[in-house]
C-alpha cells in the first residue's frame, strides 16, 4: 500500500486537504546529484542503466519530498526502439540524423521487436518501485503521436516544426499511417510499463499547441483518445496537450482522470470548459521560479485558490528549467503542502 497517494486520490476527484504536487522535469539538471551522474555517464546510458535511472527517479524525492515520482527516461526511446538513431547532443538537444520521408521509412518501423528494444524501461520501473518502497506513486509516460512525429520528421527541436506540419498536410495519408503505428506501439508501451508498476501514466503532446483545433482534431485527438480508450481500465491517464486550449472541453468527455494545462489558460477558463468533471493539472510558469521563494509561495497559494483545492495536481505548465535554485523549487513544493483552506 502507498504511504502517501494524494496523487491517486486527485486522478479519482475525491475531495482532499490539499492537493498533491510534483513538477514536470523534477528529474534533472537544476539537482546537484543529477548534474554529478551528468558529469559522469553520457544521456542514454543514464537512461539505459536501470540503476542509474531510478537512482534519478528518486533523487527529487528524496531532496523535495514531492508526492509522485516520474520514471527518468525520454519520449525519444521510441523513435528509437522502432529503429530512427537519437542522438542526444549536449546543450543542444536531440538529433535524429535520418528522417521518416516516405512510406518505406514508415514500414521499415519496428513495433513487436521495438518493445523487447524497451525492456530497460520495464526494468528501471520495477527498480524505481523498490527504492521508493511505496513513499509516492510512480509515474510512467509516453510522447503522444502527434509530437514524437514531430521529431520523426523534423529530426530536431524547433520551434514551430514546419517541416512536420507540411508533411501531415501535403501526405496526409502516410502522416496517418506513421500516426497510427506510433500509437499501436504507444499502447503496448504503456501496457508493459503498467505492468512493470506504474501507478499512472501520464502523454506529454508537448507540440500540439502549433496545430489549429480542426488539424487538432485530426491528427493528435484521435491518437490520444485511442490509447485512453485502450488504458483507462488499466491505471489513470493525464492527458497533457500543451497549448491546445481548444481541446479541453471535448478531452474533459474522454476517458483519462486528468488534463495538464499550460500557464495560458487561466483557472476560470479551463474550470468553465470542464464543468469539474476531470482533474486539471498545472499551470505555473516555470519562469516564474526564478522569483523569491516568498513571492513564490504567494502565487501558489493563489493558483490553488482560484482552480479550488479539488480536482486539481498543482504541476509546473512545462518542466523546470536547469538553473532554477533548489530553494525556490522547494518554495514551490512546500506552499502546497502549508496550503490551508481560508473560508
Ligand atoms: O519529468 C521528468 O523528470 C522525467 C524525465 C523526462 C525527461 N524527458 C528527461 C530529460 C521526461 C518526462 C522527458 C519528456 C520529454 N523529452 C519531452 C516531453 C516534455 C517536454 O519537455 O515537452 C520532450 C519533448 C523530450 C525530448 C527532449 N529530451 C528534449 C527536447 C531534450 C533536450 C532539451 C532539454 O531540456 O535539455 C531532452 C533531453 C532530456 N530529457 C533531459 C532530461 C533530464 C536533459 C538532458 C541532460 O540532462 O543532459
Amino acid at each position: 500500500m502507498l504511504k502517501n497517494d494524494l496523487l491517486l486520490q486527485a486522478l479519482r476527484g475525491e475531495s482532499l486537504e490539499r492537493p498533491p504536487v510534483w513538477m514536470m522535469r523534477q528529474a534533472g539538471r537544476y539537482l546537484k546529484e543529477y548534474q554529478a551522474l551528468r558529469a559522469k555517464y553520457d544521456f542514454f546510458t543514464r537512461v539505459k542503466n536501470p540503476d542509474l535511472a531510478s537512482d534519478i527517479t528518486i533523487q527529487p524525492i528524496d531532496s523535495l519530498d514531492m508526492d509522485a515520482a516520474i520514471l527518468f527516461s525520454d519520449i525519444l526511446v521510441i523513435p528509437q526502439a522502432m529503429g530512427l538513431e537519437v542522438q542526444m547532443i549536449e546543450n543542444k538537444g536531440p538529433f535524429l540524423p535520418k528522417t521518416i520521408q516516405n512510406k518505406a521509412d514508415i514500414d521499415a518501423l519496428k513495433i513487436n521487436e521495438a518493445v523487447k528494444n524497451l525492456h530497460f524501461v520495464f526494468d528501471a520501473i520495477t527498480v524505481s518501485k523498490e527504492k521508493l518502497n511505496n513513499r509516492v506513486p510512480l509515474i510512467g509516460f509516453a510522447g503522444a503521436p502527434f509530437t514524437i512525429l514531430c521529431y520523426m520528421i523534423e529530426g530536431k527541436g524547433s520551434k514551430n516544426f514546419d517541416k512536420a506540419k507540411a508533411f501531415c498536410f501535403t501526405k496526409r495519408e502516410l502522416a496517418h499511417e506513421l500516426l497510427q503505428k506510433i500509437t499501436k506501439l504507444t499502447i503496448l508501451y504503456l501496457k508493459e510499463q503498467i505492468k512493470s508498476g506504474v501507478d499512472v501514466v501520464q502523454i506529454f503532446d508537448s507540440w500540439s499547441g502549433l496545430l489549429s483545433p480542426a488539424d487538432f482534431n485530426e491528427f493528435s485527438e484521435t491518437y490520444l483518445l485511442q490509447i485512453s480508450n485502450e488504458l483507462s481500465d488499466l491505471a489513470p491517464i493525464i492527458l497533457f496537450p500543451k497549448g491546445s486550449w481548444y481541446a479541453l472541453e471535448k478531452l474533459s468527455h474522454s476517458k483519462a482522470s486528468a488534463i495538464g494545462i499550460d500557464w495560458t489558460i487561466s483557472a476560470k477558463f479551463a474550470r468553465e470548459c470542464t464543468q469539474n468533471r476531470i482533474t486539471i493539472q498545472g499551470n505555473y510558469d516555470p519562469c516564474k521560479l526564478y522569483q523569491a521563494p516568498d513571492l513564490i509561495k504567494k502565487d501558489v497559494h493563489q493558483l490553488i485558490s482560484d482552480f479550488g483545492k479539488d480536482k486539481l495536481i498543482v504541476n509546473l505548465g512545462h518542466g523546470i528549467l536547469p538553473d532554477i535554485p533548489l530553494k525556490n523549487a522547494k518554495a514551490f513544493v512546500n506552499a502546497v503542502k502549508t496550503y490551508k483552506e481560508t473560508r
